[in-house]
Formats: structure tokens, sequence, C-alpha cells
């Protein structure tokens, strides 16, 4: 498992809402965030702002190639009409070895339709379909999709919210829960294998909807009744 010192972690499309929440959540816990963007000056400026929000933090800008090459865990943060065009960019950067980890949930809204539905992709959910554009060896994880940028940007205070972690490889979700826990607040669940990333793509739609619904910016999830640290089946 890759542990914290060595940890660099890169977002790809971390300029954006939700890549920028998480950067800054990792830059507080001390972890080297390297944003990536098709535009390494935009790149740079949002690692030069994260820098001043966080305190101190070792995060740089880079372009999204860039950012692939150097990083253990290359987290997508992307929108669904960008997703495959951006893998695609990118999938002859990866490190041996690394982790990619996708946020992206199908929103109807990148055909035009509604912000809290999902689309019906054909590998069956969007991280599904980076599991199929990544290179040989690397493995996909699905998770964060339930942490709203709002709640991530707001660093005074803890994030009340479990992530929901699926993928194929047990020792890839490990690393990416012991990662998603150190964000103050966060609980991670592995709910299983990457198949059932639709379930988690599709519980994000519903806070999309709760938050519109209760006119709120940040609603999230919890599930009781289990420990996440105990023995699975
Ligand atoms: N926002 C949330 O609360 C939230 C919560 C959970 C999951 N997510 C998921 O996280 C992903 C990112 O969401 P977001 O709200 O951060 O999106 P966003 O702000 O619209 O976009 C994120 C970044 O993606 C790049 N990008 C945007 N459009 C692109 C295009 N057409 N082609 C290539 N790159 C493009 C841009 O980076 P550059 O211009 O710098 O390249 C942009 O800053 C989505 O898949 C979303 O479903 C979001």
């Amino acid at each position: 498992m890759i542990t914290q010192v060595q940890r660099i972690i890169a977002i790809i499309g971390g300029t954006g809402a939700e890549g920028k929440g998480l950067a800054l959540r990792f830059a507080k816990t001390g972890a080297r965030v390297l944003i990536g963007s098709r535009d390494r000056e935009k790149a740079q400026d949002t690692a030069r702002r994260v820098t001043e929000v966080a305190g101190g933090a070792l995060v740089e800008g880079r372009s999204n190639t860039e950012a692939a090459s150097e990083a253990e865990v290359v987290i997508l943060a992307v929108p669904l009409s960008a997703q495959v065009g951006i893998l695609k960019s990118i999938r002859d950067s990866f490190r041996p070895g690394a982790i990619l980890v996708d946020t992206t949930v199908p929103l109807e809204v990148a055909i035009g339709g509604r912000v809290s539905r999902t689309l019906t992709l054909w590998d069956g959910s969007a991280a599904q379909q980076a599991a199929r554009l990544a290179p040989p060896g690397i493995q996909v994880v699905a998770a964060f999709h339930s942490l709203s940028a709002s709640a991530l940007a707001d660093l005074d205070h803890p994030v009340d919210c479990d992530v929901l972690v699926c993928g194929d490889s047990t020792e890839a979700k490990a690393t990416v829960r012991e990662l998603a826990e150190t964000i103050a607040g966060v609980r991670a669940i592995d709910v299983g294998p990457l198949d059932n990333a639709r379930l988690l793509e599709n519980a994000a739609a519903l806070l999309i909807s709760l938050n519109l619904r209760y006119r709120v910016k940040h609603s999230g999830l919890r599930i009781t009744g289990i420990d996440p640290h105990g023995t699975q089946q």
C-alpha cells in the first residue's frame, strides 16, 4: 500500500470545483498535490490559490499529462463530456502501478438534460468507462462522488459524509480509503467491485436532487449499521 509519506496525488481537472476542493483538503493533510489542467498556467494559478488557503502546503500546477506521470494516485475530476478525451490524452503518462480514481457522475446535463438525472453508459458506469480506457496495470477505483465541492471548500468545518469506494483491487481500494479518511469528517466504506460504481454515481445524483429540493449546497450521506473497518465477507 502507498503510504502517506511518499504519496503524490494528481488531480486531473484540479482547476474545477470538485478537484480544487479535494486539493484543498489533501493539502491540509500535508500530502503533496499536483493540480492538473489542460493549461499549465491555469493549474499553477489554482495551485497558488490552494496553497494560500491551505497554508504552507505542497501544491503545484502541472499540465494533465505531467501531473499523471508524477503521481501514485491520479484523481480524475472532469465533467463526463470531457472524461473520455482527457483519459485518452493522459493514458500513456501513468506511472506503473498508479491508481486511477474516478469521481465522474454521468449527469444528463452533459447532453443538455437535467442535473439530477444520470445517463446510462455502455460500460455500465462512468468508472467502468474509465477502466476500459485506462492502460493495462492501472487499477481503477470509483470514489468521492458523495463529497460536494462546496463542502470540501468549507475548511472551517469537517466534511459530514461517508465516501463510498468501489473497485476490483483490494489493495487499491485500501489506499484510496486511507487517503479519503485523511479528510476531516470522512469515513470511507468499501462497497465492493467496480461493477457497483453505478450505485455510487446514482447516489450522487440523489444528493444533487436533495440539494435542489431542500435548497442547500452540500447534502451528504452516512451508512449506518456496519463497521467499515470490521471483517468483510
Ligand atoms: N462539483 C461537485 O460538487 C462534484 C461532486 C462529486 C463529483 N463531482 C464530479 O467531479 C467531476 C468534476 O466536477 P466539477 O464540478 O469540478 O466540474 P468543472 O468545474 O466543470 O470542471 C472541472 C475541470 O475539468 C476541466 N474541463 C471542463 N470542461 C472540459 C472539457 N470540455 N474538456 C476537457 N476538460 C474540461 C477543466 O479543467 P481545465 O480547463 O483546467 O483543463 C475544469 O476546471 C465531474 O465528473 C463531477 O460529476 C463533482
